[in-house]
């Protein structure tokens, strides 16, 4: 009888083998130069995860307009491609393999973080409820201006940049954010999208942008190199929707038209605002998604063992671990135990290597 399948089977994505399942999840830790430049604390924090069978980046902004944090990374110009090929050729030395995680904020940013202190943008003027963290500290979310019709397109060609220069970086592939209430989730879900151009209205219009993009984002690099973080149902940032399991099964079965490397399903574990859904998202759309699914949110190794040996997952997505155990896949292989979790005071912090880069692997 065929053995079933576990967290340390190697599994191939598009055409990347990987050693192992487990994904180090993208998660934003503010540690750029200025310029939104990858900075040399980057390349040894990637660089000490490279055991993951694929690590996927923080958020990573495709355009100075896309940008919602102090400090984060972006990849619009040479220079940032430049820095994170150090990062990228610091994991494959290591054996690892990496994907930039594409993220525009639209609305979720703050005119003093924007080009000439420019408003956010968004598919529809309707602000977030609640405060965004600036550099000089906590201001209410503004109110941005929508998009035109006209500048769509704009927008759809710096990500296709974006995918350009992430071959310059040296990525094996890359992943479209388009979970939490980020840009072209924006789009999807009716509480932030009120448009009644070709980008709003019916859910084949509020899902238009994504798959938009998608399509670019394929052209460049292959569709077997690109993957897509959705987390249906999740109301963090203000996505709201009047009928989120239609929404996202919707998407699903677009995306499956596609060939992707996977579909990443994420459901956050409560560490972040917002309500959680009344479905499970990973098991609603296990059945309708075709290819290979990635779930996160809230694994321990037996969850994600389970969770691959029932065949809910192909892949499972670690967060929050790998942050204090750069070497969460020796520490699962070994049954060693796992050094506690960081302190929420330090995911952020821009200065330093203190709860960033200090974590010592384990020691019996
Ligand atoms: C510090 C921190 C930063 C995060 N930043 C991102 C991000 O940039 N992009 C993203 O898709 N998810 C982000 N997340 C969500 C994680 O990728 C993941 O979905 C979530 O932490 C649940 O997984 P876990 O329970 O294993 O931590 C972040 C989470 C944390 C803790």
């Amino acid at each position: 009888m065929p053995t079933q399948p576990g967290l340390f089977t190697p599994v191939k994505i598009g055409s990347l083998e990987l050693p192992n399942r487990i994904v180090m999840s993208p998660m934003t830790r503010i540690r750029a130069d200025e310029g939104c430049v990858p900075s040399e604390r980057m390349v040894r924090y990637y660089s000490q995860r490279a055991s993951a069978g694929l690590i996927i980046t923080e958020g990573t902004h495709p355009s100075p307009m896309g940008r919602g944090y102090t400090f984060p990374p972006g990849l619009h110009t040479d220079e940032q491609a430049t820095a994170w090929r150090k990062v990228t050729d610091a994991v494959h030395a290591a054996g690892g393999c990496i994907f930039v995680q594409l993220m525009h904020a639209g609305r979720v940013s703050h005119s003093s973080l924007l080009p000439n202190q420019a408003l956010p943008v968004a598919p529809s003027a309707i602000a977030i409820e609640g405060n965004i963290h600036t550099f000089d500290g906590k201001h209410p979310f503004e109110i941005p201006r929508a998009l035109t019709t006209e500048e769509i397109p704009t927008v759809i060609q710096e990500y296709r940049r974006a995918a350009e220069l992430s071959i310059k970086a040296g990525f094996d592939g890359v992943e479209l954010h388009a979970a939490t209430g980020y840009l072209p989730n924006q789009f999807q879900v009716t509480g932030s999208n009120r448009r009644t151009d070709a980008y709003g209205g019916s859910l084949e219009k509020r899902t238009r942008f994504t798959l938009e993009v998608m399509e670019a984002l394929c052209d460049v690099r292959g569709a077997d190199r690109v993957g897509i973080k959705i987390a249906p149902g999740f109301t963090v940032n203000d996505t709201f929707d009047d009928d989120p399991a239609e929404t996202y099964t919707y998407l699903a079965r677009c995306l499956n038209q596609l060939g992707l490397a996977y579909l990443h399903v994420g459901y956050d574990s409560g560490y972040s605002r917002g309500t959680p859904p009344p479905f499970n998202p990973v098991d609603l759309l296990r059945p309708i998604y075709a290819g290979t699914l990635l779930a996160v949110g809230g694994f321990d190794k037996a969850s994600g063992e389970a969770a691959i040996g029932a065949g809910r997952a192909d892949l499972v997505v670690y967060g929050r671990p790998f942050i204090s155990n750069p070497d969460l896949v020796d520490r699962f292989k070994n049954n060693w135990p796992l050094a506690p979790l960081a302190p929420t005071s330090d995911w952020y912090s821009h200065i330093g290597d203190k709860g960033y880069t200090d974590f010592p692997i384990y020691q019996s």
